[in-house]
């Protein structure tokens, strides 16, 4: 199985890391292919618990080779600190020069648009990934490979008078931006660290197609944050789905999409969420399975799982199996819990408890008989396979169905 894709089947928060992390050992190469450090990745790695936010999940497996691909959008002070992390495990990383760097001046206009627009606020991570991508689509702005010294990052700055035009539409949300010198002296300070990371990442992925290694494409967010398949405004700004790679890469065949999904639903952020539940189980499930944002620390919208919605998300990201994640979460918080079947019509099935055995269980056919019925209404609804079961937060608490 050559070239696989890992992507979010839901509003990001499904647990990708943690099959990326599962699967990092099989294959070559594990490639980012969209976003930036708006994602939030919580790991257990050798017992302890590990937050990426940026870089692929493959940095914690040891030697592993990872790649950023050129249509993310890089903070370089997630990178240095996330490089330091790769370092620890002697795992490579390899940046793409076109990938955009986000600015101190894009962290402070997604802070002072979703200010502007107040009750209307979108709810975005505040990472600098819209602004940052709004320069990459407007071919302007800094990418990884300008960072070769202090004049090369000013003479892309000061093209088009690009970053007088950010900083005047800063000072017209009424915040203070860091003048183009600071803004030189700050980019500049991270050309050490970026510099011997540089490489074609599309070229690399190609060739390695080619040759028969295995390629892992690591999705980050959720098709459902898509900025064409979302619900506008509530997207994040690239493409979350498999066509990610191919806009990117080149590469249109895979072995593999996998969606991952949890067997309820979370959203963080505004935006419609039609299963949204009531209060009560939504303050349960919220503890139950630590429903709060890895990078922003937010609550979590808890809502059931809307099997209609995991069609459509499956049929928009090009997603061809599903993993199931947090089935463990689900059965314990309820003693009966439910699905969405239609438009405001739920099904009810029964919880499992604390059920001990679970995490130990390797078998599918001994999963608890609620959940069985659970994959099989997921497997009729959105015609896809469940391949992969999460039953604890670690990378080895998946059930992986065999047929
Ligand atoms: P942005 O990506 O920071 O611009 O945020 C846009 C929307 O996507 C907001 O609703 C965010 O909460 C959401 N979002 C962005 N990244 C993630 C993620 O990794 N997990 C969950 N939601 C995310
Ligand atoms: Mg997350």
């Amino acid at each position: 199985m050559p070239v696989h894709v890992v992507v979010g089947a839901q509003w990001g928060d499904e647990g990708k890391g943690k099959i990326v992390h599962a699967l990092a050992e099989e294959n070559d190469l594990i490639v980012r292919f969209n976003g930036g450090a708006n994602a939030g990745h919580t790991l257990m790695v050798e017992g302890e618990k590990v937050v990426l936010h940026l870089l692929p999940v493959g940095i914690v497996t040891r030697f592993k080779r990872n790649l950023v691909g050129p249509y993310t959008v890089c903070d370089p002070e997630v990178l240095v600190k996330e490089l330091a992390i790769a370092d620890a495990y002697k795992s490579e990383v390899f940046l793409d020069p076109r990938a955009g760097v986000v600015l101190p001046i894009h962290k402070l206009l997604d802070g002072g648009r979703e200010n502007a627009s107040g009750g209307g606020a979108i709810g975005t991570t505040k990472k600098g990934i819209g602004p940052c991508y709004e320069d990459y689509v407007s071919r302007r702005g800094l990418r990884l490979g300008n960072l070769t010294d202090a004049d090369a990052i000013r003479a892309e700055l000061a093209r088009g008078r690009s970053y007088e035009e950010r900083a005047a539409v800063a000072q017209f949300h009424g915040l203070a931006p860091p003048s183009l010198d600071e803004t030189v002296a700050w980019a500049a300070s991270f050309i050490k660290a970026v510099q011997p990371r540089l490489a074609d990442t599309v070229e690399m992925a190609r060739q390695a197609v080619a040759a028969g290694k295995r390629v892992l494409f690591e999705g980050a967010q959720g098709v459902n944050l898509d900025l064409v398949a979302g619900t506008r405004p509530y997207q994040t700004s690239s493409f979350c789905g498999a066509g990610g790679v191919s806009a990117s890469f080149g590469i249109t065949r895979f072995d593999r999409v996998t969606g991952v999904a949890k067997a309820y639903a979370t959203r963080v952020g505004g935006g419609p969420f039609p299963s949204e539940m009531g209060e009560a189980d939504d303050e349960t499930l919220r503890q139950a399975g630590s429903e709060f944002g890895a990078t922003t620390g937010r609550s979590r919208r808890c809502g059931w799982l809307d099997l209609p919605l995991l069609r459509a998300s499956c049929d928009a990201g090009g997603i061809t199996e599903l993993v199931i994640n947090k089935v463990d979460v689900l059965g314990k918080a309820f003693a009966e819990f439910q699905v969405c079947v239609r438009d405001g019509k739920y099904v009810k099935l029964p919880g499992w408890g604390d059920d001990v055995h679970f995490r130990n269980l390797r078998l599918y056919g001994h999963l608890p008989v609620g959940a069985q019925i659970l994959f099989d209404l997921i497997e009729k609804y959105t015609d896809r396979p469940v391949v992969g079961v999460g039953t604890g937060p670690a990378s080895h608490d998946i059930i992986w169905k065999r047929n």
